[in-house]
């Protein structure tokens, strides 16, 4: 049965952390997968998460069964954190919505459910875009296509070319944006170019498909939902995939939601049975435990503001570590001008040089970061920064 299968290469990002581990130098600096590391490059656990662990263990009485659709609580949280306490489309009961393995379980069944809807759908993604949306979208069976979104030479967003290239898309294929802090460039779009592409969705009628796995991360968790937030108010049909793995660092438990906004009530109450007939074909359920951490953080005060403080702070060290990164590479005399890093938002940064360049950096100076230039920023600390802006000076 087994023996036509060819043997794959590893996961362009999982890779990483794998020869990262094997590799000796005790000098080897990590900035391949997305997950916030402090200054001792740990990534411990967050001080509201343990304390919602704590109280889950002294209430909870059973393991039994959740539902398809998830814990009511977590999704109710979740959506006035995304698209604001009062939203309109919340009240007017527009949104469908379940708890999901993760953003890629989230990602997976929402284009299962685009696929029930038309198996002919196109969905668009922005070039380049996390690796996995490719996998995660086109295994439902979906066919990809890529607009502009990111110009390597001049480390920018190409607006008017991805403005160009959405023009021309079908009524009724599929636009996916990130809602903030673009994986894999950190270049997100400004208000102005967000209220274009709302608009441009309302014009050619295609689908708004919006990625938010970093809130918070950027400019604040209110902020970062700006896009998202104006695009539920515009367009009559729009689908949303958010993660917990970064902000509330609960990456191993798998929390995410799919959150499907319709045109009016009624429909939303068939997306709901649908997007639950889903998430039963392929898991069944949710895992029940990060859900319900996120549940009670979102509806306690004091752990809620604990949690905020503590995304702001991660948000703070981010922003900090461009400009340290930026400063020393300026001070190793780096022949590249790398200013951009300090304009890019969230966890990541393009450093805009050639895959060869990389290779170089992790055979030669064990840092390791993705093929594309992704770097994870939450990896440079104040004791590697040093050797990590020589190395990158010395390729350039
Ligand atoms: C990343 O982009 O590094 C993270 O989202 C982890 C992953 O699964 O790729």
């Amino acid at each position: 049965m087994f023996e036509n299968l060819p043997a794959l290469a590893s996961d362009p990002i999982l890779g990483l952390s794998i020869d990262f581990k094997k590799d000796t130098n005790p000098a080897k600096i990590d900035l391949g997968v997305g997950v916030y590391k402090d200054e001792q490059g740990n990534t411990p656990i967050l001080k509201s998460v343990v304390a919602a662990q704590k109280q889950l263990m002294e209430t909870e009485t059973s393991k039994v069964y959740i539902t398809p659709q998830g814990v009511q609580g977590f999704i109710d949280g979740m959506l006035d954190l995304i698209l604001g306490k009062g939203s309109q489309v919340l009240l007017a009961n527009r949104v469908a919505a379940v708890q999901a393995p993760g953003g890629c379980g989230a990602l997976r069944i929402l284009a299962e459910l685009l696929k029930r809807c038309n198996s002919d759908t196109k969905v668009w993604v922005s070039d380049p875009t996390w690796a996995n949306h490719i996998p995660l979208i086109g295994n439902a069976g979906l066919e990809i296509a890529t607009y502009p979104y990111f110009d390597k030479a001049t480390a920018s967003i190409k607006f008017d070319e991805m403005m160009d290239c959405l023009a021309q898309v079908k009524k009724g294929d599929v636009v996916l944006l990130h809602g903030c802090c673009h994986n894999p460039t950190g270049a997100d779009l400004t208000k102005e170019q967000w209220q274009a592409v709302a608009k441009l969705a309302n014009k050619v009628g295609f689908l708004p498909f919006i990625d938010i796995a970093y809130q918070g991360f950027g400019e604040g968790l209110e902020e970062d939902a700006y896009g998202v937030r104006l695009m539920a108010e515009s367009v009559p049909e729009m689908i949303i995939a958010a993660s917990c793995s970064k902000n509330f660092g609960l990456y191993r438990e798998r929390v995410g939601l799919a959150a499907l906004i319709t045109h009016d009530s009624a429909n939303r109450d068939i997306v709901q049975s649908q997007i639950q007939s889903v998430a039963r074909g392929i898991y069944s359920m949710p895992p029940s435990y990060g859900g319900a951490l996120v549940d009670i953080i979102l509806a306690n005060d004091d752990l809620n503001s604990l949690w905020q403080r503590e995304v702001t702070e991660m948000r703070e060290r981010m922003i900090q570590l461009r400009k340290l990164l930026v400063d020393n590479l300026a001070a190793q005399g780096a022949s590249k001008d790398f200013s951009f890093i300090n304009q890019q938002k969230g966890m990541f940064s393009f450093l805009c040089i050639s895959p060869e360049q990389v290779r170089k950096l992790r055979d030669e100076s064990s840092v390791y970061f993705v093929d594309s230039s992704r770097v994870n920023i939450a990896g440079i600390n104040t004791k590697n920064v040093e050797v990590l802006a020589a190395a990158i000076a010395g390729v350039l």
